[in-house]
């Protein structure tokens, strides 16, 4: 079969079409045959090397195929496959199971796929798992997201709530958008100036244009700020967030943070840290290593709980 290789980190220049063997699917395997893959940003990171990518391969890429959403048509099951048979049109998520996305075959585990709606298209279907899966996790504080406890206890954005959404009109933002409004929030995109026409019409009460204006000077205030590509200035976004607000970021160490009206809690991806700062001393009061801690953790306006 042909697939798309690479064997470096670097540019779009290291990857290679290549003729490689069709995997065979283990016995808790499906083979699918892929009509559909789509690019996202972290796609880009697994190519050129970034620090997280290579916690799987230091010097170079761990796995050779990059490409992890897909969806496509199932041609072979393993034996212990027992909810899907051939000719069954699947999509899903390759992230855990070693991607491989950008082939014509990838071998996968029945727990990564689920059935395409018959009214999506395969184009369609591929575009939803990795960015939708992580917008979804944020904005409800649910699953594997190391920062989810941010906003756990409370449950997910209520009906009637400010959202911001901060590079809202990439991969992760668009979910981001459509989300926060089926949860009844009204919400803000901020991106550039092409796109803005496009986040109104996928639901978006208010749009900033961000080469025109900083959010965080307009005097506004959220409950959430979503900073999907992790590029607004946290010291200037906590002026933004109403008392008890949750600031959220993607794309940096600082992964999550809360603001609860006395004190800054924040998660740092890169030292597995949760530190409770107090703003006006510049002082961390508190740090609680691991955040593992997947659930449990909030604070009532004064101090952490943790359940
Ligand atoms: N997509 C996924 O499946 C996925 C999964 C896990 C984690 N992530 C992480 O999430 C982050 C975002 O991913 P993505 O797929 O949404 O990226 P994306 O599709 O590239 O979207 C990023 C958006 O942010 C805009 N932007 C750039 N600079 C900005 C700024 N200063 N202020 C506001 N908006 C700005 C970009 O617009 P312009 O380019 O026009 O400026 C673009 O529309 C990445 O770090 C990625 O690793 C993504």
């Amino acid at each position: 079969m042909k697939a798309i290789v690479y064997t470096e980190y670097g540019s779009p220049d290291v990857l290679q079409l290549k003729e490689v063997e069709k995997p065979t699917p283990k016995e808790d395997e499906a083979l699918v045959r892929v009509h559909a893959a789509s690019l996202n940003a972290a796609d880009f990171e697994m190519l050129r090397g970034t620090w997280s990518a290579r916690f799987g391969g230091l010097l170079k890429p761990r796995h050779k195929i990059l490409g992890s959403d897909i969806a496509g048509r199932i041609e072979a099951v393993g034996r212990n496959v027992k909810q899907f048979h051939p000719g069954d049109e699947v999509f899903g998520d390759l992230s855990e199971c070693g991607f491989g996305a950008f082939a014509e075959y990838v071998s996968v585990p029945e727990n990564a796929l689920r059935l395409k709606p018959a009214s999506m298209t395969f184009e369609e279907a591929a575009a939803v798992p990795s960015a939708g899966v992580v917008a979804l996790q944020n904005l409800r504080g649910v699953g594997s997201s190391s920062l989810s406890f941010l906003l756990s206890d409370k449950g997910h954005i209520q009906s009637g709530q400010k959202v911001l959404i901060n590079g809202a009109g990439g991969g992760v933002g668009t979910f981001a958008v459509q989300l926060a409004k089926s949860f009844g929030a009204e919400v803000t995109g901020v991106d550039s100036t092409g796109k803005l026409a496009m986040l109104r019409s996928i639901g978006a009460d208010q749009v900033i244009d961000y080469t025109q204006e900083d959010f965080t000077k307009s005097g506004e205030t959220y409950d959430v700020i979503f900073d999907v590509v992790g590029k607004s200035s946290f010291s200037r976004s906590v002026r933004s967030l109403k008392h008890n607000g949750r600031y959220l970021a993607l794309g940096s160490h600082l992964c999550g943070m809360a603001w609860d009206g006395h004190h800054l809690w924040y998660a740092d991806a890169g030292t597995d840290r949760l530190s409770c700062l107090d703003v006006h001393t510049g002082t961390i009061l508190q740090e609680v290593v691991r955040l593992e801690v997947r659930t449990g953790l909030t604070s009532d306006g004064t101090s952490l709980i943790v359940k």
